[in-house]
């Protein structure tokens, strides 16, 4: 794991503003608008001032993706209190954040909607090295089927995503040493999550096509569902 604790945290932040500058020219080639607001999961005010001002601003709000995570591999005896924390507030409690911020507005507009959380293959069967990582992606598939019950009342599905790995900043080959340097004591842990397909790690775009296809009509009767994109990891 990271010497400090929050380093995972602020490098997390600080990557933000030029993926906004990346969401912003994508979605404007598209000749369509679009809100980037720069906000902390764990600051439930400023989620809800921004869902606030995207509707003021794009007139609704139907889709929600609470995708945003931290993950800092360590044996259990060296997961500190803080990075355990910070795991819970970011993974479980930013999610709640993000959903609690979004879905009065999507209520009020009563067209329905759709609610998709980033779990992970860890949240079907298990990261090794990563207790505080795989304990708050099982906990955001119980929040899935809770919401999914209340907020299936108006029409609002909620579903939760689980890929397996992928080629993003949280899967960096420093992120992978620290895994593989975590697992030395114990090898035959790395056999598990074998993929049935593929090489075991996807493109990004692999884990947007679901996200898209369950919030797309072709999802219309799927609620309360955890699709795992993984190539079969989770069954080995
Ligand atoms: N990369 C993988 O192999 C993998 C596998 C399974 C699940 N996931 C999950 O996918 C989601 C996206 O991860 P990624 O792979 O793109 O990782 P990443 O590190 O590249 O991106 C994480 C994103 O979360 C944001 N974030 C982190 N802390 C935040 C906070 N406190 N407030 C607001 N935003 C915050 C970061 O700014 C960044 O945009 C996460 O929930 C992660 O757990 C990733």
């Amino acid at each position: 794991m990271a010497a400090d604790p929050d380093s995972t945290v602020s490098e997390s932040i600080a990557t933000r503003s030029s993926r906004h500058r990346e969401s912003r020219r994508l979605v404007e080639e598209l000749d369509r608008r679009i809100l980037t607001v720069q906000a902390d999961v764990r600051d439930a005010a400023a989620l809800k001032e921004a869902a606030a001002r995207a509707v003021a601003e794009l007139g609704s709000l139907d889709i929600v993706v609470a995708n945003a995570g931290i993950c800092e591999p360590a044996k259990w005896e060296d997961i500190t209190a803080d990075s355990w924390k910070d795991t819970i507030d970011i993974n479980v409690t930013g999610v709640w954040n993000t959903i609690t911020a979004a879905a009065p507005h999507m209520i009020e507009a009563g067209n329905g909607g759709a609610v998709v959380i980033t779990s992970s293959y860890a949240g079907k069967k298990v990261q090794p090295m990563m207790i505080h990582y795989t304990t708050s992606k099982h906990a955001v598939v119980g929040m899935t089927r809770g919401f999914a019950v209340e907020l299936g009342l108006h029409n609002i599905r909620v579903n939760s995503v689980h890929p397996g790995g992928v080629a993003t900043p949280m899967g960096s080959p420093g992120v992978m040493a620290a895994i593989e340097s975590s697992t030395k004591e114990n090898p035959k842990v790395n056999q598990m999550g074998q993929p049935f397909i593929g090489p075991g790690w996807m493109e990004p775009e692999a884990i947007a096509d679901a996200v898209a296809f369950l919030v797309s009509p072709a999802a219309a009767n799927i609620t309360s569902e955890h699709l795992s994109v993984d190539q079969g990891m989770q069954y080995f």
